[in-house]
């Protein structure tokens, strides 16, 4: 059975918030070469309307979203940015396997140029991987360096899915975990950190984390740059938009927490990135400076290292 005959047999409704980010970098894409941050020319095949998106162009885009919730474009896009660069970094330093952890419609895989030495492996819920591979050209979603491993965190093993998926635990690994800790459990996510942390003991790993600040119930106004308007209305926008979608934010960390989690299994935190950091470092060369009174800090980046480096 063919991929998009098993795709038109599923009710499908698990793949909104992954739709949400393909089309920020679809907008993003949109921009002159030499003034976009990332450059996805995937995203516009998850992204629905994308012909009449086409048609408004980046600027009048990236516009209208600040008018709904100022930084948000900004954040997703340099979030994604964020990751290329580790990525990149990695596979200089001859990293053997990556893994993308609730991958979505991540394409990481196929826009980076990476050397098809490095083993692949994108985890996601199966519908929302049948979709991807419905989408993209055959000769992409086929490609043999690249395996998917279907998976619901919340109750099935990651170490168990990847190796029998043909993970190597002896390989240096570099783990992403972009945009999903905010819609699965904290239980989930500790198991799997802890499952990351078995699966690396014999060699070098590098995990990046994404996860949106608890001062978001406590104090959203710190989640946002000094100006900001409205930022408790913006908060209950961006959890009502994802709840409607299906995906609700349900799990909240802060910094110390984070930390402790990495730690209790032996990794160690490299960086913490917000908009705040990110800003001059992509915004600022391409003079697209995002101004104080825009900056969205409600999501943070972090990497971290094992300590078999
Ligand atoms: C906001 S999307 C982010 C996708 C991708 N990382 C990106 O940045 O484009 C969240 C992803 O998490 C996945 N996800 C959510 N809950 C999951 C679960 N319980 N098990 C596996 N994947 C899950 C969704 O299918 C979706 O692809």
């Amino acid at each position: 059975m063919g991929v998009s005959t098993d795709i038109a047999k599923l009710s499908f409704n698990k793949d909104g918030t992954a739709q949400g980010v393909a089309k920020q970098r679809m907008i993003e894409t949109l921009a002159k070469p030499a003034k976009r941050v990332i450059n996805d020319p995937y995203a516009e095949k998850f992204t629905l309307g994308s012909g009449f998106l086409k048609f408004l162009g980046h600027n009048t885009l990236v516009w209208m979203t600040k008018k709904l919730v100022p930084g948000f474009h900004e954040h997703l896009v340099s979030r994604t940015r964020f990751i290329d660069d580790l990525i990149e970094e990695s596979a200089s330093n001859g990293i053997e396997q990556y893994v993308i952890l609730g991958a979505g419609y991540d394409t990481r895989a196929h826009r980076l140029k990476l050397s098809a030495s490095i083993k692949i492996f994108e985890v996601d819920q199966q519908e929302v991987q049948l979709r991807k591979r419905s989408k993209l050209p055959e000769k992409l979603s086929a490609s043999e360096n690249i395996i998917y491993v279907d998976i619901d965190f919340n109750d099935q093993s990651l170490k168990d899915r990847l190796i029998e998926s043909g993970y190597d635990q002896s390989k240096s690994t570099v783990f992403t975990l972009e945009g999903v800790s905010q819609y699965v459990t904290k239980k989930a996510i500790c198991s799997t950190i802890k499952e990351l942390s078995d699966l690396s003991k014999k060699t070098n790993a590098i995990f990046y984390i994404s996860y949106v600040s608890d001062l978001i119930n406590e104090n959203p106004k710190a989640c946002f740059g000094k100006g900001y308007l409205n930022p408790e209305k913006k908060v209950s926008l961006i959890k009502k938009g994802s709840a409607k979608v299906g995906e609700p934010w349900i799990s909240f960390y802060n910094d110390e927490e984070i930390e402790k989690i990495l730690s209790e299994n032996g990794f160690m935190i490299m960086a913490n990135k917000t908009l705040s950091d990110l800003n001059p470092l992509y915004f600022s060369p391409v003079d697209r400076t995002l101004p104080e009174d825009q900056i969205f800090n409600l999501e943070h980046s972090v990497v971290a290292k094992n300590s078999n480096q």
